[in-house]
């Protein structure tokens, strides 16, 4: 008889923003008459820009003839788009990377999930608490992490390297010493940041311990502080141990798209073997190739108008974040986040749970948000919101919160 593969099982329930669906529809469906305003998950409202979708239209119309169609993606990624990256997200930090370390992908999220295939199961790892869901989920659905402690809320075998606001937001290096970090910066769910310094202290750590740190940069380009670092690569020795994974989702509107990538240095090893000919050996075996139209597209984010008109998208939800940040400061709330990033992460008032706060929320002022513990045990009593909506949405549930 066949068997699954029930690391599945040990799961705990379903994915936080499916659960936040599945709950947002069945209000919804009790409350037809309310209009519910989604400050929930980090998918962004506004179209595509001018540049993307012309490029876009460009690459149709050479799919239509028989000159210009493409096929098969090669397996790392067009190199017009590598080049772009290469030449726009690092040359201009002054990091040096060849093509062939720049992987295309579909998204981050894919890369985050699958790049734990490339890891053996006995490695452990940590993850700043809270953390983006896929990260761990991924590895317990490899069977890496344990069993999950339903009173802890939490994994037997992930060390939680808590981020509160008590250390800054800032993790302390773990007791126990792990094998895989991950970090994502600026940081989802709580939208802050680490300064170079600190980041730095990360790669010297990681570099001693001789573990890996996958550094989640989906955020980068709504950072606004001078002392924060756009890519992991422009602290000293990070190409021997970290991977950085990007996404067109948040920068320039791809979420339903799809377009990302990954950095694999080949300077990055376990003894003699490169992590990037792992990497470049799964993609080429499992994975076809985002589509040369979407590919097409990302380029045109590199463009002078990509440029200029993504950069505006980003001002516009950065005022959004604004306006949440400052709303909910007059009301008494404490916030973080919503300078480099597009989240605002709230301490719910009086010591309300998380989940309690969502229910709250949702049937005072008609809002979702991101209950903070769906993040992990210390997001409890944290609640998210994203700057990700319409600017008249934004403010329309501002206003309702203060209201309640
Ligand atoms: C989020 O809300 O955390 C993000 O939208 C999730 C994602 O990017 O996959």
């Amino acid at each position: 008889m066949f068997k699954i593969n029930d690391n599945y099982l040990k799961l705990p329930g379903s994915y936080l923003f499916s659960t936040i669906a599945k709950k947002v529809a069945a209000y919804k469906e009790a409350n037809p008459d309310k209009e519910v305003i989604s400050l929930g998950i980090g998918d962004v409202t506004q179209p595509l820009a001018p540049a993307v979708i012309e490029a876009l239209h460009k690459a149709v119309d050479e799919m239509s003839v028989a000159e210009t169609f493409r096929g098969y993606a090669p397996d790392l990624g067009y190199e017009f788009l590598r080049r772009a990256i290469v030449d726009n997200d690092y040359k201009t930090r002054g990091v040096d990377l060849a093509l062939d370390e720049i992987f295309i992908s579909d998204g981050a999220k894919s890369d985050s999930g699958n790049i734990v295939e490339i890891f053996s199961t006995d490695n452990k790892i940590a993850v700043t608490d809270p953390v983006y869901p896929v990260y761990i989920d991924s590895n317990a659905m490899a069977g890496k992490t344990g069993e999950y402690l339903q009173d802890k809320q939490a994994w037997s075998d992930v060390v939680y390297m808590p981020c509160t606001a008590e250390n800054n937001f800032t993790p302390d290096f773990p007791e126990q010493t792990p094998d895989i970090i991950y970090i994502c910066c600026p940081n989802n769910p709580t939208g802050t940041t680490l300064t170079k310094d600190a980041l730095q202290n990360w790669v010297n750590y990681a570099l001693e311990k001789k573990a890996v740190i996958i550094y989640d940069a989906a955020y980068e380009a709504y950072i606004s502080e001078e002392d924060v670092p756009h890519s992991i690569y422009e602290c000293d020795g990070a190409k021997e141990c970290a991977i950085e994974m990007r996404s067109f989702s948040k920068n320039a509107g791809f979420t339903g798209t799809r377009l990302g990538f990954t950095v694999i240095p080949k300077a990055l090893k376990c003894g003699d073997v490169e992590l990037n000919g792992l990497w470049a050996r799964r993609h080429g075996t499992k994975f076809n190739g985002a589509p040369y139209i979407i590919q097409r597209a990302g380029e045109a984010v590199y463009s002078a108008a990509g440029k200029e008109q993504t950069k505006a998208q980003i001002t516009y939800y950065m005022n959004n974040a604004k306006t949440i940040r400052e709303g909910l400061n007059s009301l008494g709330y404490k916030t973080y986040g919503g300078v480099n990033a597009p989240y605002i992460w709230l301490k719910t008032p009086d010591g309300v749970s998380s989940w309690d706060f969502f229910d709250m929320l949702l049937e005072k002022a008609n809002v979702v948000g991101t209950p903070g513990s769906g993040f992990g045990p210390s997001g409890e009593g944290y609640f998210r919101l994203t700057a990700f909506g319409s600017a008249e949405n934004t403010a329309k549930a501002i206003d309702r919160i203060k209201n309640i």
